[in-house]
């Protein structure tokens, strides 16, 4: 294959037109589909990329016109294109969240597995796009490379998602239990909740604070305070919402051997303070009663890189595909995606619930949960007014 023929889902979108206008840049990548089911907006999408329009996303996923799918629409449909994508021997290239319940995803993974079975070089990857910002990819090695040592606490306060009332009053799916199936932990925090597995692993116990409209009229959550617990006893605390301003987005990760601290706004240099002897051993045999070990701290300053963070993530994933190359070869495989949801999901759940969950967490029940606050749900969106044309970088800035 020199080409891999992509169609596109949700090709209307706000998404995927930010998308759309780097494909022409990605060597190998021949857009030939675009697909909404919105016929009036699709149209001028599918003239201004001289691409065939679809209506119907799995009759032009099985059409054998494509050979890749980038999912764009809304999460719920996720996990169901994913799907026919894999029946078809179609690539997919699935935006973030996988899907709205870890169940969900699971499913999808196990289907995938599947499927791999008759085509062993099929490829599921994530638009987890911020794996691929260079202060991310910095704190992603000093984790890996035993610089932090064993985790002791990990703390992020990422407040910088604010969102307008307007921003929800738009798009009828968007902040509602049936729509989207939860607010700033299924919709902004996904990357966040990527990167901190990505970085540290996954916790195995949480406990939070969920607020649901506590800022904006919606009656998902804008407001969340987790503890949480790693399989080591290590501790740790994630704040997030999108109802205060100024922004903060400060990630402290804090080791046996090494203290990583990002502050500010991403891209700008991570502070790392390397302890020139493991903290736990000084602790246990200095003769001194209040020093403190030494630490040499450098400041990182990440390299810039070409394109933007999504550009990178399809480019990967395109050349991937050219090389036959595997999962281990992607940024972001789709198969981790379940990792970040399912934290995201266990901190719903502990709030609404009131309860510590436990992760691996009981998927069934938490997808029960969710239905459940669909059918009870009597909200009413207030009307949508003209927002004017959406500026999509601020959607992906924190
Ligand atoms: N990676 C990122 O930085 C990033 C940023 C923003 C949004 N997203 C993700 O992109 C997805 C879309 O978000 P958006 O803001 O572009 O939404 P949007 O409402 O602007 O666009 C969604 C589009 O999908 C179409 N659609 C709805 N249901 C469909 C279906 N079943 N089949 C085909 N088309 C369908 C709609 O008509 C619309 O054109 C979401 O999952 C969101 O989380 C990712």
């Amino acid at each position: 294959m020199k080409q891999v023929r992509f169609g596109v889902v949700g090709a209307a979108g706000s998404m995927a037109g930010a998308h759309q206008g780097y494909f022409e840049k990605i060597d190998g990548l021949e857009y030939v589909a675009a697909c909404d089911i919105s016929e009036d907006v699709l149209k001028p999408v599918a003239e201004k990329y001289g691409v065939k329009a679809w209506t119907d996303p799995e009759a032009m996923i099985k059409s054998g016109e494509i050979d890749a799918v980038l999912i764009a629409c809304p999460h719920y449909d996720h996990p169901r294109y994913c799907r026919a994508a894999f029946d078809a021997g179609v690539h997919v290239l699935c935006e973030k969240p996988v899907a709205v319940t870890a169940l969900e995803a699971a499913a999808t993974d196990a289907h995938y597995e599947n499927a791999k079975k008759t085509n062993g070089n099929l490829l599921y990857a994530a638009m987890f796009n911020q794996r691929t910002n260079p202060a991310w990819k910095v704190i992603k090695r000093l984790c890996s490379d035993g610089s932090v040592g064993e985790l002791m606490r990990v703390s992020w306060t990422i407040s910088s998602w604010f969102r307008s009332q307007t921003y929800y009053n738009s798009g009828g799916w968007r902040a509602t239990w049936a729509g989207e199936g939860g607010g700033v932990l299924l919709n902004q925090c996904p990357h966040n909740l990527d990167l901190l597995c990505w970085f540290v692993g996954s916790p195995s116990r949480v406990t939070a604070n969920v607020s649901l409209g506590k800022y904006h009229d919606i009656e998902v959550e804008d407001d969340v305070t987790a503890i949480l617990e790693f399989p080591n006893g290590a501790t740790g605390t994630f704040v997030t919402t999108t109802g205060q301003a100024p922004g903060i987005n400060r990630l402290e990760i804090v080791g046996t051997d090494g203290t990583i601290i990002s502050d500010g706004h991403r891209g700008e240099a991570v502070t790392f303070y390397r302890a020139g002897q493991s903290v736990p051993e000084f602790c246990a045999t200095t003769s001194q009663r209040f020093g403190e070990p030494a630490f040499e701290e450098s400041q990182i300053k990440p390299a810039k890189e070409q394109g933007s963070e999504h550009e990178r993530i399809t480019r990967n994933f395109v050349e991937t595909i050219l090389a036959g190359g595997g999962q281990d070869d992607l940024i972001a495989p789709g198969t981790e995606g379940i990792k970040g949801l399912e934290l995201g999901n266990a901190m719903l759940m502990s709030g609404l619930t009131q309860t510590p969950v436990d992760i691996p967490t009981d998927r069934q029940a938490y997808a029960e949960l969710l239905d459940d606050l669909k059918n009870k749900s009597t909200f009413k969106k207030p009307e949508a007014k003209d927002a004017g044309a959406a500026d999509m970088a601020g959607s992906f800035s924190s």
